[in-house]
């Protein structure tokens, strides 16, 4: 029998430090418990939310859910011919798995140290940093599916990975819930040094190795990032926007120092941070919240606010970026 904890405070599962509360919640240690919380009566009929790390949520109140605690343990590596490939709970954290690979000698996540969070909730929105993405160094996940009842395994061209983008925020919203993820890193490593923060982090260094660059990611994100332990905050609030080549063009005639990226289909992903910025917002307080003093991209909770108060700033954010720049930025979190 499940062990439904009901009214559950949900203060500590998410980055942002909201005070919520769920109808019912369940620590899942394990497929077992899973299916066992899914079919207990307590759950008919109850919305469904499923909390990794709690880093990319947004709580504006109460849920009326039954929300799963997301902890299933697990790391396997197996090796094939030219790869590793590392299966783990959805439960691990992210950043302890990176370490992990790491020290066994299997590098490939080097760039995506320290992101908040669980593995499982990694290929939600196909997290990225520093010149990788999650699904360049993806296997597949085992799923349970809610439409069949059964566990599936989704490879990478079912995930339909975007710039943080994925099926499970489309199609597969609802449906599947990651109970393991398993991840592919090549034998033959390359280290990824096309960031041009990170190159110039590692500047000198000649052939650094994983854990070099590990541990200059770390710096720079440490730097630039709040510890969600010290500042509620959940990384990047808004997605860089995309915009086509001409209107790029516009706006760097009228802003020559604007920060645009060539995407490889010929459009531009704008710096959002760079948008929000320059509209005079970065290290502003409203409030219990407010936008972080060194990251113009990052919305901060103090203490005492609310998720709505929090939207309410996103919204003047993304309503003076739109009037200025004529683009509209849109959150990355899931607003619950
Ligand atoms: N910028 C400003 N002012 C600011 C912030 C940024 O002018 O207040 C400029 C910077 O000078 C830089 C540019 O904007 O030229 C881009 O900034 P940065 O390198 O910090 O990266 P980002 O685009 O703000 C993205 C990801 C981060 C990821 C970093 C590194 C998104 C939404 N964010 O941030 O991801 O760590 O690149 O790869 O794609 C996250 O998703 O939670 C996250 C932290």
């Amino acid at each position: 029998m499940a062990d439904f904890h009901e009214f559950y405070p949900l203060r500590r599962h998410n980055t942002f430090g909201f005070d919520a509360r769920a109808r019912f919640a369940v620590h899942v240690r394990s497929e077992a418990d899973l299916t066992a919380a899914l079919a207990d009566p307590r759950a008919d009929g109850l919305p469904l939310l499923v909390l990794g790390g709690g880093s990319n949520v947004v709580l504006t109140g109460d849920l009326d859910a039954l929300v799963l605690l997301m902890e299933i343990p697990g790391y396997q590596p197996e090796e094939t011919g030219d790869a590793w490939l590392v299966t783990a709970g959805a439960g691990e954290n992210w950043n302890a798995l990176v370490n992990r690979t790491i020290a066994d000698g299997m590098p490939g996540l080097e760039n995506l140290a320290l992101i908040p969070g669980t593995a499982g909730a990694a290929p939600i929105q196909n997290i990225g940093a520093y010149g990788v993405e999650l699904r360049e160094r993806f296997e597949g996940v085992r799923a349970y599916d809610r439409h069949t009842g059964a566990f599936v395994w989704l490879d990478l061209r079912a995930c339909g990975f975007g710039y943080r983008d994925s099926l499970f925020k489309h199609a597969g919203a609802g449906r599947y819930i990651i109970t393991a993820v398993t991840l592919s890193l090549p034998k033959a490593w390359q280290p990824v040094l096309s960031y041009g923060e990170l190159a110039r982090e590692l500047d000198g260094r000649a052939a650094p190795d994983a854990a070099t660059i590990r541990d200059a990611v770390v710096a720079i994100r440490s730097r630039k990032l709040p510890d969600p332990a010290q500042l509620g905050n959940a990384g990047s609030f808004f997605k860089n926007p995309l915009v086509s080549a001409a209107q790029r063009d516009a706006l760097l005639q009228a802003n020559p120092d604007l920060v645009s990226y060539a995407q490889p289909d010929g459009s531009y992903k704008l710096a959002a941070g760079w948008l929000i910025d320059r509209c005079g917002f970065k290290g502003m307080t409203d409030g219990p919240v407010g936008v972080y003093g060194k990251q113009a991209l990052v919305l901060v909770h103090h203490g005492g606010g609310t998720g709505a108060m929090l939207l309410a700033l996103a919204n003047r954010i993304a309503d003076a970026v739109q009037a200025r720049f004529g683009v509209r930025i849109e959150p990355e979190p899931v607003v619950l």
